[in-house]
């Protein structure tokens, strides 16, 4: 059995954790490669809501085992909040694996993250806050604390002396902040080995010893395509690699194991934090979306932003992750529009564009060209096959896959793990 790859088509929050969750009997190892507690993914089973930050979503399935790959940055006070809110709630983690080469988040690199925001004022990214991108700048920097340092004093307290020399010299100069001590640092961090030592292992030898036996693992994508550091709205992005590649060099395995790229796209869309996004509305059409949505951030509960459905992106994300499967969320947040546009190009200075233009400058100056669905007024929730649906949702979705070049093999209808109209079989 193949791996298989989970990615957001769009700026986060399509609904991916929902997804994984339905894949979820069937996967035997469920994976984050990449980002940290910046994510947030809602599962509702039995009308009971969980929300993960670092955990993979399949943490929530009995039977899956979840694992924080390589890629991953680990707050480990977030991680073991998070395990023991899950089984404070019945749901066991005794079968977690943690990469020793995952890279730890330090309590500087969370200073640094919202001091760096404050002093860029109105160029702020609208970072999440967590420490996320001090955090990968240390690792590719070469000053990074790993998992696997835990158990090592000698060299933890080695690499918490060089990484401080030069944070407190930031922290002091250039941000008029106070010095951080090195004990500090290192007996917060020698809290956490007892707790997380019987979680680290090799997870890239686990997978592969799990591949070679057949095993389904599912690498679970955070963020998402836009958001990637290299394939996003740079520098309006998170600073990890959340596209399909990305997925063997967080999990460490090789791109020929990978044999399905689901894409999850919301059937509008959103975008939490600053950046470019051209079909965003300001009027009460995305106010209406926001609020039957829900589109409130699950890390940060701040407002989603809300727009339609932009076609550029989907089929650039087609593109830049080679999806062989779409998977649509949120088609019942749509009732209740005369009509429904739908970005189909972008005009830029003039010229109109049918793919993402090349440079920032000429993303930043697109405006979305429309064509006008028609909408469908009932409630779809109940609907479970396609036939279900009006017949102006039908033609929606066909619209969509259409302009987006790839099959759609599943329908969101709703938060819950029935509510959904199965087209194709994901596995
Ligand atoms: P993720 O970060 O991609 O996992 O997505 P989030 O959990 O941040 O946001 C998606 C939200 O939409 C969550 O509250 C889900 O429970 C909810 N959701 C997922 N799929 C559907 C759907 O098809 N319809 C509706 N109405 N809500 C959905
Ligand atoms: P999930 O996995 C939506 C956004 C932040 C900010 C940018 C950089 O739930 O889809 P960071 O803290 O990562 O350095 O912030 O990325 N961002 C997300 N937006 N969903 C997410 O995760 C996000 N994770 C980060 O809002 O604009
Ligand atoms: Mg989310």
């Amino acid at each position: 059995m193949p791996a298989i790859v989970l990615v957001g088509a769009q700026w986060g929050d399509e609904g991916k954790g929902k997804v994984t969750d339905l894949l979820g009997s069937s996967v035997d190892y469920c994976v984050r490669y990449q980002g940290g507690n910046n994510a947030g993914h809602t599962v509702v089973v039995d009308g009971e809501s969980y929300a993960v930050h670092l955990l993979p979503s399949g943490a929530i399935t009995p039977g899956c085992v979840p694992v924080i790959g390589n890629g991953v940055v680990v707050d480990p006070a977030v991680l073991l909040d998070e395990i023991s809110m899950l089984e404070g709630r019945g749901v066991s983690c005794t079968s977690l694996l943690i990469s020793a080469n995952a890279h730890l988040i330090a309590p500087y690199n969370t200073v640094i993250d919202k001091v760096t925001e404050r002093f860029l004022g109105h160029n702020r990214i609208g970072t999440t806050g967590r420490g996320i991108g001090p955090t990968y700048a240390d690792k590719v920097n070469r000053l990074g604390i790993r998992v696997q340092d835990l158990f090592d004093p000698g060299i933890l307290r080695q690499k918490v002396e060089g990484a401080l020399l030069q944070k407190n010299n930031l922290l002091v100069k250039a941000y008029n902040r106070r010095a951080i001590g090195v004990d500090e640092i290192v007996d917060g961090f020698l809290r956490y080995v007892d707790p997380l030592r019987g979680y680290v292992t090799d997870t890239s030898a686990v997978l592969n010893t799990a591949l070679d036996g057949g095993k389904v693992v599912l690498l679970e994508g955070a963020q998402a395509t836009m958001l990637d550091v290299d394939h996003g709205t740079y520098p309006f992005v998170t600073s990890s690699n959340p596209t399909a590649g990305g997925a063997c060099i967080g999990a460490g395995i090789g791109p020929t194991r990978i044999d399905k790229v689901i894409g999850v796209l919301k059937a509008y869309t959103t975008r939490v934090g600053a950046g470019p996004f051209p079909s965003e509305l300001f009027d009460a059409d995305g106010e209406h979306l926001r609020k039957v949505g829900g589109e409130y951030g699950v890390t940060t509960g701040r407002a989603r932003r809300c727009g339609w459905f932009d076609a550029v992106i989907a089929r650039y994300a087609t593109r830049v992750n080679a999806f062989t499967d779409y998977f649509l969320t949120k088609l019942d947040v749509l009732s209740g529009f005369e009509r429904v546009p739908v970005c189909v190009g972008y005009d830029v200075d003039g010229t109109r564009y049918d793919e993402m233009p090349m440079t920032q400058t000429d993303f930043h100056h697109a405006r979305p060209i429309y064509e006008y669905l028609d909408g469908w007024w009932e409630d779809i929730s109940g609907c479970r096959s396609f036939e279900d649906l009006p017949k102006a949702a039908q033609a929606y979705v066909k619209a969509l896959e259409e302009l987006i070049g790839a099959p759609v093999a599943g329908i969101g209808v709703g938060p819950g793990r029935d509510e959904v109209i199965a087209l194709r079989p994901l596995l």
